[in-house]
Formats: structure tokens, sequence, C-alpha cells
């Protein structure tokens, strides 16, 4: 496995596989890898990737003011092992300066899709996914790029962006990667203290329940985000939203739903968490060990 910290060493080294005949695959991560970061670059092997590219970056455009962006956790060595061990073939890590130089000002603005749910809390931060993501993808031009439905709206705006600019990319969502008591995983999770862990669980919880009601006939939006919030309001210190969203527009589910997304965002001690469940096609997160 190969380590590059320059945008130009990197686009020397992804060009090369190119020539070489090799079909590039693309996972895009700020880092403190986990098991779900990991799928991606599975999912990118079993989508015919033979050159497995993952990005460890965390970029400060996409973090707004008061966000954590200084204590998000940063663990290069542990992330170049677990890439080591799961067959990738070149990390990209630049320091921020490498791909914010002095005079940077150019920015990629998707419409509509950016503009509610995490949009809507977090000012800004769409933009800065998509000019990262529009550079990472002019770097290494890969084949195929996999991202986690984790991040749904992130997937689904990366996913548009890919067409309206005709960037030649494969746009891949791959599915929640879960602890077995249903807490989806991701780096934030390591902030969480034993109690917040535990509360953090009632997203799942809400999840599991709308996914219930939904097997069991119910199909009113209103009544499946009133049968998602319960668990959630529960345990949470503070919740964003908890919506029913049509899972290619993202707009608001109403009346008697064909299919629906349950969103949620909430907040638990200092550490918001997002997850979501896409109703009669995700397997229902778990409740219990
Ligand atoms: P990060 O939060 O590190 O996530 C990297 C990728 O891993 C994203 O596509 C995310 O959706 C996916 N992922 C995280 N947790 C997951 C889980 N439990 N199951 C499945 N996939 C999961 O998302 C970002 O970084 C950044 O916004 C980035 C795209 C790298 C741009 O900076």
């Amino acid at each position: 496995m190969e380590l590059v910290h320059e945008p130009g060493a990197f686009r020397a080294a992804c060009d090369a596989a190119r020539k070489a005949g090799r079909r590039v695959g693309l996972v895009p991560t700020m880092g403190a890898l986990h098991a779900g970061h990991l799928a991606l670059v599975d999912a990118a092997a079993e989508a015919g990737a033979d050159f497995r590219v993952v990005t460890i970056f965390v970029n400060p455009l996409q973090f707004g003011e008061g966000e954590d962006l200084d204590r998000y956790p940063r663990t290069l060595e542990a992330d170049l092992e677990a890439c080591r061990t799961r067959g990738v073939d070149l990390v990209f890590a630049p320091a921020p300066g490498a791909m914010y130089p002095p005079g940077f000002q150019t920015h990629v603005q998707v419409g509509e899709l950016t503009e509610r749910l995490e949009g809507e809390h977090r000012p800004g931060h769409f933009q800065g996914v998509t000019t990262v993501v529009t550079k990472l993808f002019l770097l290494t031009g890969p084949s195929v790029a996999v991202f986690g439905r984790k991040d749904y709206q992130q997937w689904r705006i990366v996913e548009r962006m890919a067409r309206d600019l005709d960037i030649p990319v494969e746009v891949l969502g791959h599915p929640i990667v879960r602890e077995a008591d249903g807490l989806a995983l991701s780096s934030r999770n390591r902030y969480l203290s034993e109690d917040e862990r535990e509360r953090a669980l009632g997203l799942a919880r809400g999840l599991h329940a709308a996914a219930q009601a939904w097997a069991a006939g119910t199909r009113e939006a209103e009544t499946l985000v009133e049968v998602a919030r319960g668990p959630i309001e529960e345990r949470v210190d503070r919740i964003d939203y908890v919506a029913v969203v049509d899972p290619e527009t993202l707009l608001p589910g109403a009346g008697v739903l064909q299919r629906g997304l349950v969103v949620v965002a909430a907040h638990v001690g200092a550490t918001r968490l997002i997850d979501n469940h896409e109703l009669g096609v995700d397997t229902p997160p778990p409740v219990e060990l």
C-alpha cells in the first residue's frame, strides 16, 4: 500500500494505475476509520475496482462555527493499518494547506437537495462536502466512488452533482453498517460516555418502531413520524428533525406513502448523531443484543 500526502503525487499515482489498465475505486473519508468505512472499500472491490483508493482528510470547509473540527478524532496510524489489512492500494492523506492553499476561492454548490434536513441545520456544510469531493474526483479519476447511506443526503447530493457536472464516475450508496445493538457506526460515537452511548440507541429504536409500523401496514406519513419520534425523544437531549421523506427528492412525504425514508438528527450530550431507514427496503435496525 502506498501513502501520499501531496495532491500532485496523488494524481500521478492514480494516473499510473489507470494507464496500467486498473479500474480505480475511490472511498473518501475523514479518517477515524471503522467497520462502516471498511465496508465501502469492500463494496468498491465488488463493483469491480481493482485499484482501491482511500482518502483521509478532515475537511475544514464542511465544518461550521461551533462544530467539532478541532476535536474530530485523528487516528492516522490505526487508519493506515486498517487500510493495509483491507487491501487498499493507495491512501491520500493531505494537509489542509495542500487542499486549500492561500488564494483558494472556488466552491461547488448543488441546489435544492442541499436546502433541507442537514442543510438547514448545518449551513454551508454541503458546499464544503461537494467542493472537496469534486477536487477528489478530479485528482483521482475514479470509475466508481462509494459513499455510505449513513449520510444519505450527502450520497444523493454527490450523485446529483456527478450527473449535473458530467463527471464520469459511478456513485454507489452502501447500506448503513450498525453495531449489534443497532447503533449506526460513526467516528463521532467515540465522543459518547457510557450513559450517552445507551441513550444514543434511541435513534435506532425510533427507526425500528417505524419499520415495524410499516411492516404492519401503516402508510400515513404523519403517523410514521410520530411512531419514530417516540423512542427518540424519550432518550436524546434534543431533536433537530425526525421526518419521512421521498428517498430520491428528499422532499417531505405527506398522506399515504408508497415509499419513504425516515431520517433523524438528534443531540446526545455534546454529540450530534444522524441515522435513517428506508421503509420496506432496508433491514430494520435491531433493538437489542
Ligand atoms: P466520513 O464521515 O468519514 O464518512 C466517510 C464515508 O463513510 C461516507 O460516505 C459515510 O457515509 C460512510 N459511513 C460512515 N459511517 C458509516 C456506516 N455506519 N455505514 C456505512 N457507511 C458509513 O462523509 C464524510 O466522511 C465526508 O463528508 C466526506 C465524504 C469524506 C467529504 O469530506
